[in-house]
């Protein structure tokens, strides 16, 4: 018989710490990033190889919009430069590319650079790579409750039927199953408004390591970590 361990359906990663990275070693935080670039291609490789249907990366917050206005359009500029340079690479591994967020304040160029990676990897099925790129959890559910509500008055949904399905099904994550592992690189303790909703019964996971150090490796240590928990879901376990 062979030992199998539990795979995580969907990883999400919490991509923290590329400033300090680039802080400590006296280069500028934007460097940081950039090296976090060959990080986000580790995660990929060791997903697919893996067997992870869905990772979910926090690319960019709302409230990353805050930040030194070079800062921001440094990460613009390498997320379009990443986007364009790894399609075909994404594509060969079957890596399907959605993003989630709103993109109401992106420059008309980073817009066309994410509807093309998403239209270039559609028909790609072996992983499901969301960027999470100008998101925030928060707006995300103010969103959904708008929508439900305004459903609602034009009689579309019965009030008394909204329940957690009807919740789950108007977020940007309504086709994607609920992480089963979240991992925040960098030390700290905290989801920081990322998939406030989906995560209630995730397995939160909080390496040292900062993300341009991270590599398949740390991501099989994870996925190790992942397999020594005992998911109950509010259930009691049969184990004594
Ligand atoms: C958080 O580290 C990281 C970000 C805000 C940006 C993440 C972006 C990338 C890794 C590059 C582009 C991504 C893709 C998907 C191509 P931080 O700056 O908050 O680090 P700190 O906590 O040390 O300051």
């Amino acid at each position: 018989m062979t030992d199998r361990i539990p795979i995580p359906r969907h990883v999400a990663i919490i991509m923290d710490g590329n400033g300090r990275w680039a802080t400590q070693l006296g280069r500028e935080r934007y460097e940081g990033h950039i090296a976090g670039v060959e990080s986000v291609r580790a995660a990929v490789k060791a997903a697919v190889r893996r067997g992870v249907e869905y990772l979910t990366l926090y690319a960019f917050s709302t409230e990353n919009w805050g930040r030194p206005a070079e800062e921001v359009s440094a990460i613009m500029e390498l997320f379009c430069r990443s986007v364009a340079g790894e399609v075909d690479d994404l594509r060969a591994q079957g890596v399907r590319v959605k993003v989630i967020g709103g993109r109401e304040r992106f420059s008309q160029r980073v817009a066309e650079h994410l509807d093309a990676i998403e239209s270039r990897t559609a028909d790609c099925d072996k992983l499901t790579l969301v960027l999470a790129f100008d998101y925030s959890s928060r707006s995300e559910i103010a969103a959904a409750v708008r929508q439900i509500a305004s459903r609602a008055a034009a009689r579309e949904i019965a009030a008394e039927t909204i329940d957690e399905s009807t919740v789950s099904a108007h977020l940007y994550t309504a086709s994607i199953p609920d992480p089963d592992m979240i991992i925040r690189t960098g030390g700290d303790h905290r989801l920081s408004n990322f998939l406030l909703w989906q995560a209630s019964y995730a397995e939160l996971y909080f390496p040292k390591v900062l993300w341009p150090d991270f590599r398949e490796e740390q991501f099989d240590e994870a996925l190790n970590e992942y397999a020594r928990r005992e998911r109950r879901f509010g259930l009691v376990t049969d184990k004594k």
